[in-house]
């Protein structure tokens, strides 16, 4: 298995992959491509023997970094593949603080995924997935510390 980046040429696997995922949720491929063009995004693509079997979608601003997307095939679940996507946005992240996501509150698979990477929960958004309606959790990872003064007490000066 390999992770790489995204390419054009990936697009109608990525395609496969996600309506298998997500069924009518899925993105459209206009959305896929607007998010492999967007210069803030990185789209990342695991292959086995050639073929798209896994695809994260993540974005950084300035220190602050979002889980957008992510999606491994059932057929190659739980083999550490949506783990090794994510580990390595984050590593290849110069000057990432943060990560934020939402995933489904029922989403049982990848809240333990999240959380066995160090998010934790820190809030709801009610009713904020459509079919079906559902809660999304709010999950945020720490990087790295974003405020170096702290142990010195300057925080609390400013
Ligand atoms: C969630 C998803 C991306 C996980 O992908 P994956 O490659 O199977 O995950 P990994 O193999 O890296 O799992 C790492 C850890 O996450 C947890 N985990 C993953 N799937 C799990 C499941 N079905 N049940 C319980 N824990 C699970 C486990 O702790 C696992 O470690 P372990 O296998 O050593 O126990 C995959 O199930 C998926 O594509 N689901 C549909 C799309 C989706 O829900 N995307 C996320 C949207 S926020």
């Amino acid at each position: 298995m390999t992770i790489e980046a995204m390419r054009p040429e990936h697009l109608g696997e990525v395609k496969a992959l996600l309506d298998t995922c997500f069924g009518s949720g899925a993105w459209s491929a206009d959305s896929i491509r607007a998010q492999l063009e967007n210069p803030v995004s990185r789209c990342t693509v695991a292959l086995k023997n050639g073929a798209v079997v896994g695809f994260l979608a993540f974005e950084q601003i300035a220190e602050e970094g979002s889980v957008v997307e992510l999606a491994v095939h059932p057929s190659c679940r739980r083999q550490g593949i949506a783990r090794r996507l994510i580990e390595r946005a984050i590593t290849f992240s110069d000057g990432l603080h943060t990560v934020f996501l939402e995933v489904r509150a029922g989403n049982l698979a990848a809240i333990s995924l999240y959380e066995g990477l160090g998010f934790e929960r820190i809030g709801v958004r009610k009713g904020y997935y459509d079919h079906p309606r559902e809660d999304a959790l709010i999950m945020k990872k720490q990087t790295e510390r974003s405020w170096k003064y702290e142990d010195t007490g300057y925080r609390k000066q400013l």
